[in-house]
């Protein structure tokens, strides 16, 4: 049985971040709402609670059974975790008399404590919170304070059961990451055997225990997370899977011929649907991005279906589905949020079992799965690019000539970044074409021609990001390229937008 630590999310912004520690200390974890602990599961071997924005005592604050939890598992609660535990158990907690917030040093560490083994007085320590325990119940005792914070961290006697009021998850809190080794390993005992290859192992034989003889379609964007998911199946069941790769006509210059070549090259049984025009007629005049998206979404699945219904006795759709897009987010209201699958309304359309091998991973780990899997460098590190590709790209109409203006452009400034050494550095790049025409000048002629912006942002997630901080020489390479070579553009803009309050995207 797969060992587990589950983490019950209270609904702070770092929850997540708490789990990718744990999958990188090599061990299995799952992030589970913080009324719906699994009580079944045999192989749990212990609990983080995680922060809220919440405080214990709101009268909305998120409760849940903790005496069905304490003693019954090793616990580690953080910030309102350990808040939730001390003051359901008789503490105290109060506001603080100013928000504890930001780098602290541990003062006092209490050395024969198994969570704090190899953790030095002077750490730094990530302090986030509003409230402050100001008293402990009586069995609860004191392992760890800052100048500040007096009970920093504290353990249950008697008990595997700990609380911290920092963030040992954050990047921030230097002795965080021995910290929850210290939990996980030391005191749930993890085998620290999950991998990249023990996953691909388990997951194989897990398919084909699943899927049997059946048949299973598959949609490939060009993206990691459709690729990884399709090389794993095509492990497990070979022939029986069937990808489908659509031509809208809004990708990148090239791009379908290269990754149907890719695919190819993978083994993978593939079928590519050039159905660009049908996109073209259907986006004639259309210039909200919203309705370009609609128009975008619901092309590709009647395309994707009527491909589909020409493989015979097919059950299955598998998708590229991560485990970001599935953990269920808690919003303030305390209610639970499902989050979207990749491609909205395809399963139901189609009527057939949903197959999403990868639903368990993170970004990274998709990663680590394509490069065991033996999938190329460029596939595996491709940034991410929109599902209605340069559609959102194109302000205003869009327009076969206006496509091709815009995939060269987009090629000099990409293909740039790569000789360059750059294009890993960033999170995501691409050109917009404006809707904007201005005057130049070319030889002894006055030009009256388009607009470009290039944007190109740093990121870890997509839910923030800054511009990036490209440089000057290469920006003038790429100007001076773009206006030379690409007909039709005369004007080279950088955008220096963050997000929020912009969006990486400009439609
Ligand atoms: P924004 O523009 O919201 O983008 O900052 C965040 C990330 O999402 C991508 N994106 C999309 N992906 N369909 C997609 O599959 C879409 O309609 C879409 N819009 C934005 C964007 O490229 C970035 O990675």
């Amino acid at each position: 049985m797969q060992e587990k630590i589950i983490i019950l999310d209270f609904g702070s912004q770092t929850t997540q971040l708490i789990g990718r520690r744990v999958r990188e200390l090599s061990t299995y974890c799952e992030i589970i709402p913080y009324n719906k602990f699994p009580y079944d599961d045999k192989s749990v071997i212990g609990v983080i609670l995680s922060g809220s924005p919440f405080s214990v005592y709101d009268e909305k604050a998120f409760k849940t059974e903790l005496d069905r939890l304490r003693t019954h598992y090793p616990l580690l609660g953080i910030c309102y975790g350990a808040q939730l535990m001390a003051y359901e158990a008789g503490g105290s907690v109060e506001p603080a008399p100013s928000r504890e917030y930001g780098r602290a040093i541990l003062t006092e560490v209490n050395h024969n404590d198994p969570l704090l083994k190899d953790i030095e007085v002077g750490s730094q320590v990530w302090m986030s919170h509003g409230d402050t325990i100001t008293s402990l119940p009586e069995n609860f005792k004191i392992i760890a304070s800052t100048k500040e914070v007096a009970i920093a961290a504290y353990h249950v006697e008697g008990e595997k059961t700990w609380g911290v009021q920092f963030h040992p998850e954050v990047f921030h809190s230097t002795c965080g990451t021995q910290l929850l080794k210290n939990f996980v390993v030391g005191i749930c005992g993890a085998s620290q055997s999950w991998s990249a290859e023990s996953f691909i192992e388990s997951t194989v034989a897990a398919l084909r225990e699943q899927l049997g003889d059946d048949k299973v379609v598959l949609g490939l964007s060009g993206g990691v997370d459709s690729s990884v998911a399709a090389v794993l199946l095509n492990r497990a069941i070979g022939k029986n899977l069937t990808c489908i790769f659509v031509d809208h006509g809004m990708l990148r210059k090239n791009e379908f011929r290269n990754v149907l070549h890719d695919y190819e090259c993978l083994g993978l049984n593939v079928i590519g649907v050039d159905a660009s025009a049908r996109f073209f007629k259907e986006l004639e005049g259309v210039t909200d991005p919203e309705r370009k998206r609609k128009i975008i979404g619901k092309g590709f699945i009647d395309v994707f279906d009527e491909e589909a219904h020409k493989i015979k006795d097919v059950k299955w759709l598998a998708q590229g589905t991560i485990y970001p897009d599935c953990i269920e987010s808690l919003s303030i209201t305390g209610m639970v949020i499902k989050s979207h699958h990749n491609v909205g309304g395809l399963p139901e359309k189609m009527n057939l079992k949903l197959c999403e091998p990868l639903r368990l991973l993170f970004k990274d780990e998709v990663r680590a799965v394509g490069r065991s899997l033996g999938m190329p460098e460029h596939l595996i590190k491709r940034h991410p690019f929109p599902g209605p590709g340069l559609a959102v790209r194109i302000l205003g109409d869009i327009t076969p000539e206006k496509v091709s203006v815009l995939q060269d452009a987009d090629d000099i400034f990409i293909q740039g970044l790569r000789d360059w050494g750059l294009y890993d550095k960033v999170w995501q790049a691409g050109v917009i074409l404006l809707p904007v025409q201005s005057v130049g000048v070319m030889g002894d002629e006055r030009t009256y021609e388009r607009a470009v912006a290039l944007r190109a942002v740093t990121s870890t997630d997509a839910m923030t990001a800054d511009w990036a901080h490209l440089p000057y020489e290469f920006l003038a390479k790429v100007s001076n390229d773009i206006i030379n070579q690409v007909r039709g553009v005369n004007r080279v803009c950088y955008d220096i937008s963050s997000k929020p309050p912009s969006t990486i995207e400009w439609e």
